[in-house]
């Protein structure tokens, strides 16, 4: 007997780690049978028989068991009274089906709980849910209902839990829910309803959870709801609510959970608010426009533990926080408050009672005097602090190196001064460090190229002199190094260019550096940004440019450079602003210019270029080319356009026609494979022969614009060089004048890795005969893989969730490198207040792939982080034993996971795939016992438990090294 189980209720991911509601159906089978409703148990079965009619998918086949040759109280998910033989419950929970719910479902009238959450159920709930008076549990969620919430839900006045929520419902709330007086639980989240919270629902006085988040609400919040004196989770988040909080709202101690984020709800916060509130851990109203000061209340709150305020109108000063001592996330960035003088961070050294704060987001205020030493006494747990956009002034203290688990710290955009301490290269935790635009003088500390996790690194618009360190060069993971607007001289460090890794930006411009380019900028494969401009550098271009394939923006403006533009530069086809002006460059303008297809911008002025220009392609445009004052050109003056700031990256436009060209017309022979929402083709573009793969999105298929705009939006805020690479996007019409959208990626020679594990001649063209992975390349593949998951899920802002990794959307190139792919599925999440996490792409609930997609997903839960670990535990385990997780082995409770659990225990490598193992070598025993026991690790059940991919990635490095040596 399954029901009722661990009922899973959150809105959010930040919110499950906090709140499950364990809901006991109170014995129905017990209870006896009063006067018959109506109808009989042959009624009973009648209605099953059609319920089940409608049933048109049923994947794991329990439907099967509704049949003759069984009594129907003994059917899959049926119960019945023992003494009349009626239906009290039918409770089909996560079976993946897909149907509707006919209107005989209204003949159980005996039935007291219906749950079918999370299967894929559509059209209407039926009217005659009415009929069902003695219904206590109504459970409905996550499936595809559309449609209006039935009115004359009223008549079930024993309604005890009523759950719609992460459906497609539209239309108002209907007033007639406020009768329902037995109510506990409401939650009718992540739909399209809207209107106003009916005043009704004040009469629900037993009401403890009351989720309404993402909707589209409108109107105050009613005055009737302070009668909910029961209440203890209230959540709001994602509407367009307004007005201000009706003054007695959260006048009941029972309240744990307040989310009221994300709307235009103003006024201010009563100063008593959290006097009345002893086991509040949660508070939010990010996103409001709440003005006056954070309750000086907030004092007495000993419970909280994730408060954020972010992005409202608050001012004044923090209140002393020292009885906090539980509190993880601080998030108070975006509003007015501090009063620019020195006593504004003082609350600080009350926050260092706080041993388990983790975030402290300070950002964007107006908080001033000096930064204080007591910043060092925070706690060291300690991941994110955040005080940039602020007036603050004084030094960073050398202790900040107590805060050893640092991984982001952000004070740029203020006033600091003083010496960058050598001390910071302590943190080795580091991802983050930026201290632009500040007053820091002296030179950059060498210590800094201890920090070899360091991706982003920017100190410019600063007074740093001297040198640039060498052991910058260190720093393996840098994406990111910003030190333009400085007073660096010098010599640019062959080492830094030496640093492959580096792919957003590389940002020296408006410096004092002098001598050559070293030829090492040939490593930078994968930047797609670099400003030299505003220096002294003289010599040639070096030729090994032309091995920047990636970059978009060059920009070697104002220097001393001398030579003609070499001809390999020629193979820098995805540059899209070039920018040499006001050098001494010489010879001829190449004629490759005007066959980059996306080039938007080229500025060649003032230098020696003589000849004829070309008159094709970018030079077609007068408004896009400038080369003015080259004397010996035969002129056509051009005028001079806008050039991007860093870090603008708009992906361009193919038309249908090029693609349809490019590709014989989509025909079959370049079909590279079919996937969930489209199709995918080889093509050619003939200007200069790039091999690409497109995906032409079926729009006929649900939710394929959808993944379009995903991917999309995601690719466009993205470069990691294990993502699979955008190079262009198509949304347009097709020969008939329809739709048509399309992605163009960077072509993979060696197809995907499913391809590579279950091999099979016929298929795989791509794969030369019985050429299998080798240990080192499954080690290179998955550690190629989770340093993009960390990158995603660590170094986006806002962090992106996968959804779908799984070994058909891991590409490999040339060079067996991996490259995650197909982001249609991806989900945003706001980092830097992970408390309030909003999704753009919201009303669809995410399915991933069975097999891959973590169980918590079938029951409901948000996308996260854990859930992509959860399919990369699998995919590692995969690749492993070559099994994969649908094999027919994986029945009964035994599944991949537990399979190379229990193997752990006993077999150790026994489970491994036997090709693994022809050469029994100790080495590659022990390296294959570590990945399972990864594996294992990042596919445990419950979310909370399993690996972090920061720790992923440092174990798959470890078993890298020891194996390699
Ligand atoms: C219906 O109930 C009657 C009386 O309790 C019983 O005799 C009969 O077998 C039941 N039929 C079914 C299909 O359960
Ligand atoms: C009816 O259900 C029983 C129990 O699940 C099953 O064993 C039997 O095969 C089913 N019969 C048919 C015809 O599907
Ligand atoms: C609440 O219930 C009372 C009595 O049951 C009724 O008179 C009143 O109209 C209800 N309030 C709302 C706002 O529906
Ligand atoms: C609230 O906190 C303040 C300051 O710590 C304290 O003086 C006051 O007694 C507290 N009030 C309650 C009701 O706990």
């Amino acid at each position: 007997m399954a029901f009722p189980t661990l009922y899973f209720f959150s809105t959010k991911p930040i919110l499950s780690m906090y709140f499950f509601t364990f809901l006991v159906l109170p014995s129905p089978f017990i209870s006896s049978a009063s006067k018959l409703p109506g109808g009989n148990n042959e009624t009973d079965k009648v209605s099953l028989l059609e319920f089940k009619k409608m049933i048109i998918g049923d994947p794991f086949g329990v439907m099967a068991s509704w049949n003759e040759t069984i009594h129907f109280c003994e059917w899959h998910g049926v119960l019945c009274g023992r003494r009349h033989m009626r239906v009290v419950v039918v409770n089909l929970t996560s079976l993946k089906l897909v149907g509707l719910v006919p209107s005989h479902i209204g003949n159980l009238s005996f039935l007291k709980a219906l749950d079918l959450q999370n299967n894929s159920f559509s059209g209407d709930i039926p009217q005659t849910i009415g009929h069902l008076h003695r219904l206590q549990f109504l459970l409905l969620n996550n499936n595809s209902f559309n449609g209006f919430i039935p009115s004359n839900i009223s008549v079930c006045k024993n309604l005890q839990v009523l759950d719609f929520s992460r459906n497609n419902l539209a239309g108002n709330i209907p007033s007639e829910i406020g009768t329902l007086t037995n109510l506990r639980f409401l939650s009718f989240y992540h739909n399209n309803i809207s209107g106003k919270i009916p005043h009704s629902l004040g009469n629900l006085t037993l009401l403890n959870t009351f989720a309404l988040s993402f909707n589209t609400l409108f109107g105050e919040i009613p005055d009737s709801l302070c009668r909910l004196s029961e209440l203890q989770t209230f959540i709001v988040f994602g509407n367009n609510l307004s007005g201000t909080i009706p003054p007695s709202l959260f006048n009941h101690s029972s309240m744990f959970v307040i989310d009221m984020g994300g709307n235009h709800i103003g006024g201010t916060l009563h100063p008593n608010l959290f006097l009345s509130l002893p086991h509040l851990l949660y508070f939010s109203i990010y996103g409001n426009n709440f003005m006056g000061s954070i309750p000086v209340t907030l004092s007495n709150a000993t419970q909280m533990q994730i408060f954020g305020v972010t992005e409202n109108k608050l001012t004044g000063k923090v209140p002393n926080l020292g009885k906090l001592q539980k509190l993880q996330k601080f998030l108070v960035g975006g509003n007015h408050l501090g009063e620019g003088n020195v006593f504004g961070l003082n609350f600080l050294s009350s926050l260092t009672n706080a041993t388990s704060l983790e975030v402290l987001e300070l950002a964007g205020n107006n908080f001033g005097g000096f930064l204080p030493t007591s910043i060092t006494n925070l706690s060291t747990n300690l991941i994110h602090l955040s005080l940039h956009t602020n007036q603050i002034s004084g030094n960073i203290p050398r202790e900040i190196s107590n805060l050893i688990s640092l991984q982001t710290l952000l004070l740029h955009d203020n006033k600091i001064s003083g010496e960058i301490p050598p001390e910071i290269g302590y943190l080795g935790n580091l991802r983050i460090l930026f201290l632009f635009e500040n007053k820091f003088f002296g030179k950059i500390p060498s210590a800094l190229g201890n920090l070899t996790l360091l991706l982003k690194l920017r100190l410019g618009r600063n007074y740093l002199h001297d040198t640039i360190p060498a052991s910058m060069g260190k720093c393996q993971n840098l994406e990111l190094l910003d030190l333009s607007y400085n007073n660096l001289s010098g010599y640019i460090p062959k080492e830094v260019l030496s640093l492959s890794s580096l792919s957003i930006a590389l940002d020296l411009s408006y410096n004092q550096l002098v001598g050559s380019i070293p030829k090492e900028v040939g490593y930078l494969k994968n930047l797609g940004y670099l400003d030299l401009s505003y220096n002294s550098l003289s010599g040639p271009i070096p030729p090994e440019f032309g091995s920047c394939v990636s970059l978009e923006m060059l920009n070697l403006t104002n220097n001393n450079l001398e030579g003609p533009i070499p001809s390999t530069l020629a193979n820098l086809r995805a540059m899209q602003f070039l920018q040499l002006s006001h050098n001494h460059l010489t010879g001829q303008i190449p004629a490759f210019l005007k066959d980059f297809k996306l080039l938007q911008k080229l500025n060649l002025s003032y230098n020696d270029f003589e000849g004829a220009v070309p008159t094709t392609g970018i030079f077609n445009n007068t408004s896009s080319v400038s080369i003015a004052a080259n004397k010996k050109l035969w002129l056509r003056r051009l005028r001079k356009g806008p050039f991007p700031n860093l870090i603008e990256n708009p992906i361009l436009r193919v038309s249908y026609h090029s693609l349809f060209k490019c590709t014989n017309g989509f025909s079959t022979e370049n079909l590279l494979g079919v996937g969930g929402y489209g199709t995918v083709y080889k093509g050619c573009f003939d200007h200069d022969g790039t091999v690409f793969a497109v995906k032409v999105l079926d729009l006929l298929l649900r939710g394929a614009s959808r993944s379009f705009v995903a991917e999309c939006e995601v690719l466009k805020n993205t470069r990691h060089r294990n993502l699979v690479k955008v190079l262009t996007a198509c949304s347009g019409f097709d020969l008939q004048g329809n739709d048509f959208k399309a992605i163009v990626y960077e072509y993979m020679d060696n197809g995907n890795l499913e391809n590579w594990l279950h091999f099979n001649p016929q298929e795989n063209s791509q794969i030369e005969d019985n050429r299998r992975l080798s240990l080192v390349e499954m080690l290179n593949i998955l550690t190629d893989v989770a340093c993009a998951l960390d990158y995603l899920h660590n170094d986006c802002e806002p962090a992106i969730i996968h959804c779908d990794l799984k070994p058909s959307n891991v590409l490999l190139d040339k060079s067996m490198t991996a490259h995650v792919s197909d982001f249609g599925l991806a989900r945003f999440v706001q980092k830097r207040i992970e408390s309030s996490s909003s999704d753009n792409y919201s009303s669809i609930g995410v399915q991933g792939t069975i097999g891959y997609a973590p169980p918590e997903y079938g029951m409901g839960s948000r996308p996260s982080k854990a859930g992509d670990i959860y399919s990369f535990g699998i995919l590692i385990l995969e690749m492993l034993t070559g099994k994969r997780p649908t094999h027919e082995l994986f029945q009964d409770g035994l599944n991949l996971h537990s399979y190379a659990k229990a193997a752990l225990a006993d077999r150790g490598v026994e489970i491994a795939d036997p090709k693994l193992l022809q050469e029994r070598d100790e080495q590659i025993q022990m390296c294959l016992v570590c990945m399972i026991k990864v594996g294992v690790a990042c596919s445990v059940e419950f979310p909370a438990d399993r690996m972090k991919i920061r720790d992923v990635v440092g174990e798959l490095n470890k078993a890298r090294k020891s194996f390699l040596k």
